[in-house]
């Protein structure tokens, strides 16, 4: 849903906090829980991606078990380029939510509204939170909230007789009418910075689990006389958060469900929604079709009409229009892209690697694998072959079994050839070297020199036949 409110988005300065100290205990891993990953990159990557959304001035990160691996894992290039400054704070012991919170004071400025997010929770949508944002209105506390049938666990909301918020209450210091009560804080709130402050040195750890609550400032900006506001929202996957292997699946499967809804919506036939993964983003023209079980990762963009088979795994890549890729091909851009031109017929069972550029028809079949090497228009290496460090020409028809030595051991070479020659089967290109343009190579050549165009170089043993020859005979025992 689009943000259509007339709140104007920086109208103050946004800083967020992210929770991540807890222990995550139901995981049972050694990596920090969120370091595990959803739709491919960490849960803590989405709940940045959040903040950058949100255009966050400066999120502040609270740390705890597994601190240094957490800390390690937030040095890469896509936090420091997501537009916010951002500190890390580490909270030794975790006494409660109130607590980390506390931990974050001395970085957040008293002129911003901070938003209260933790970073096992992976999918709130940014415009839930321009809302939530608005509802602050940069004076009021405002809290996300929903109504959930089995409120169990859950910090419950508690209103006077006119609707108006009173308090949190925890689960386990609540009474039995409390208890009874559905509508639950999420664990999410917008905060005026200045008021965040006064309010979270007023907490203290008298109630059921000895923890200093953060949802106790709800009482205090009551007592104070400020407004506090829920923004109710109805779909529970925004605020769910990871505990447990089951959960990470179960929240996994809603991602790839919204992801697969969205692209069907777009226009994508999808041979069936709940068997797609996207690890990434991956944009499709009109008319695309996919059949089960692919993989999408990384940056994968689909031109007009292209046709993916079924268990495909495409990364980093662009497939233009009309293209056809059969099942059970491997395509990994990796770093340097890969990119397969309009009308090309890959596959079933081909592999490109990075690097790999495919023009317009280029027919790759099965077991034949491209790596860093160009093929023009129409070239065709259909069975069986390898093709690395090559640039290869126009209508080149480059045969089964064939491939190019590019490696010596210690350096890597270029093989060059030239449009329309013919590369008989099982031959071996030593590079580096060049097959002159029309040139054809006899099957089974070991070729160490390059070749003038036009052509015929055959380099293999002659062909011998003796007539009539006898096997050895088997030497009877004695
Ligand atoms: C909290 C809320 C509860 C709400 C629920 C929603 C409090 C007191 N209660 O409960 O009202 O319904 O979330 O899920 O806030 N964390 C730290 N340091 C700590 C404790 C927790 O960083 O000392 C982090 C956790 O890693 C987690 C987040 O804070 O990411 C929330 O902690 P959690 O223990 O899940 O909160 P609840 O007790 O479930
Ligand atoms: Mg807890």
């Amino acid at each position: 849903m689009a943000f259509n409110g007339n709140y104007e988005r920086h109208a103050l300065p946004v800083d967020v906090v992210i929770m991540a100290a807890g222990k995550g205990t139901r995981m049972k891993s050694s990596l920090p829980k969120v370091l595990h990953t959803l739709a491919g990159r960490a849960l803590l990557r989405h709940v940045f991606d959040t903040a950058a959304g949100l255009m966050a001035r400066s999120v502040v990160l609270i740390t705890g078990h597994g601190a240094d691996l957490v800390e390690a894992s937030c040095t890469g290039q896509a936090t420091t380029d997501a537009g916010f400054t951002l500190s890390m704070v580490r909270q030794e012991p975790q006494l409660g939510t109130g607590h980390a919170v506390q931990q974050a004071v001395p970085h957040l400025p008293d002129d911003g509204v901070v938003v209260i997010l933790s970073g096992d929770v992976p999918l709130t949508q940014v415009d839930t939170l321009f809302h939530l944002i608005a509802a602050c209105a940069g004076k009021q506390l405002a809290l996300l909230t929903l109504e959930l049938p089995d409120p169990s666990g859950y910090g419950r909301i508690v209103r006077n007789a006119d609707g108006a918020v009173q308090a949190i209450v925890e689960h386990k210091d609540a009474s039995p009418e409390q208890r009874a009560i559905t509508e639950v804080y999420s664990g999410i709130m917008a905060v005026p910075a200045a008021d965040l402050k006064r309010w979270l040195g007023r907490l203290d750890n008298r109630n059921a689990q000895s923890e200093y609550y953060l949802t106790d400032i709800v009482r205090f900006a009551v007592g104070d006389g400020a407004v506090v506001v829920a923004h109710k929202i109805d779909d529970a996957v925004q605020v769910a958060g990871v505990n447990s292997p089951v959960q990470l699946a179960a929240l996994e499967r809603a991602y790839q469900w919204r992801v697969a809804h969205r692209l069907m919506e777009e226009g994508v036939r999808l041979a069936d929604p709940a068997r797609i993964d996207v690890r990434g983003d991956l944009s499709c023209a009109h008319d695309v079709s996919i059949d089960v079980n692919c993989i999408f990762m990384g940056q994968v963009s689909l031109g007009q009409g292209v046709s993916v088979g079924a268990h495909c795994v495409i990364a980093n890549a662009v497939i233009e229009a009309g293209a056809v890729i059969h099942p059970f091909t491997h395509i990994d851009g990796e770093k340097l892209g890969v990119t397969v031109g309009q009308g090309a017929l890959i596959g079933p069972f081909a592999r490109l690697r990075p690097g790999a550029r495919l023009g317009a028809e280029v027919h790759i079949g099965n077991f034949v694998e491209v790596k860093n090497s160009t093929l023009a228009a129409g070239a065709k290496a259909n069975h069986l072959a390898y093709l690395g460090d090559a640039t290869v020409g126009e209508r080149v028809n480059y045969g089964a079994g064939s491939i190019t030595a590019n490696y010596d051991g210690s350096n890597k070479h270029r093989t060059v050839i030239e449009a329309d020659v013919h590369v008989g089967s099982n031959c071996v290109l030593v590079a580096p070297l060049t097959l002159g343009a029309g040139g054809t190579v006899g099957g089974g050549s070991t070729l160490t020199r390059s070749t003038e165009p036009g052509a015929l170089t055959v380099a293999r043993a002659a062909q011998v036949s003796i007539a009539n020859w006898s096997r050895p005979q088997k030497i009877p025992k004695v």
